[in-house]
């Protein structure tokens, strides 16, 4: 059985990656493929309970570290329970948001060492890291505009509630990470329309992980 392939979309608030990954994930299963489609925080019945806890808004203040231990936990049981499993079972697997949300949000953004992360990555993700990262990338300004446009049936969470030069700190990581992980990584301009965005997507998987016959 050949093992699925992991993708995973990236990158600041509202800049489209839910939109994104449900393109892609109709257009994989357009083309024959086994798809799930899942996110983080969340993923399994744990993480879910978790993500509630992390994204509900009633945290008490806490530390970095177990801010970053929570989103591990959540994740440990992610690929447990859903991630690996999918894989091994020749699904692909479409995750909205996974590790580089961390490292961003709590590293480079945040207050945690880079090395600290690269710890818990080892300990909990290793070795199924994503074939794949899609990094849809637009101007802090953009993104907060839309996702205060949908804020009308869904309520802010803690993280978009956070300062302008937080988002551009995030923006920033983002792209980061893409140059120093090239091999993994693709940045896509997520200010043109939705379709258009999901044509440069397409042809990034096509060309990376769907082989052309001979
Ligand atoms: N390319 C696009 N052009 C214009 N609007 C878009 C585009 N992509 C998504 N949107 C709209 O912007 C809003 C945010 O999109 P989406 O939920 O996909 O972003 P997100 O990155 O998942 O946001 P969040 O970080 O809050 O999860 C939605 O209302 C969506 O319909
Ligand atoms: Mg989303």
């Amino acid at each position: 059985m050949t093992p699925g392939r992991f993708i995973t979309f990236e990158g600041g608030e509202g800049s489209g990656k839910s939109t994104q990954a449900r393109l892609l994930a109709d257009r994989l299963r357009a083309d024959g493929h086994e798809v799930l489609s899942t996110r983080e925080p969340g993923g399994s019945a744990f993480a879910e309970a978790i993500r509630e806890v992390i994204l509900g808004g009633t945290l008490p203040a806490h530390t970095p570290i177990s801010e970053a231990l929570l989103f591990y936990a959540a994740r440990a049981d992610h690929l447990a329970a859903t991630i690996r499993p999918a894989l091994a079972a020749g699904t692909w697997v479409v995750c909205d948001r996974f590790s580089d949300s961390t490292r961003v949000y709590q590293g480079s953004a945040g207050a945690l060492k880079s090395s600290v992360i690269d710890e818990l990555e080892d300990l909990v993700v290793y070795p199924t890291r994503p074939n794949l990262t899609v990094i849809v990338d637009v101007p802090v300004e953009i993104g907060l505009a839309r996702a205060d446009r949908r804020r009308s049936t869904d309520p802010a969470d803690p993280y978009e509630r956070r300062d302008f030069a937080f988002h551009q700190k995030l923006r920033a990581g983002f792209l980061d990470l893409a140059m120093m992980e090239p091999q993994r990584c693709i940045v896509v301009d997520g200010t043109h329309g939705e379709a258009e965005v999901g044509e440069a997507v397409w042809t990034a998987v096509q060309s990376r992980l769907l082989p052309r016959p001979q």
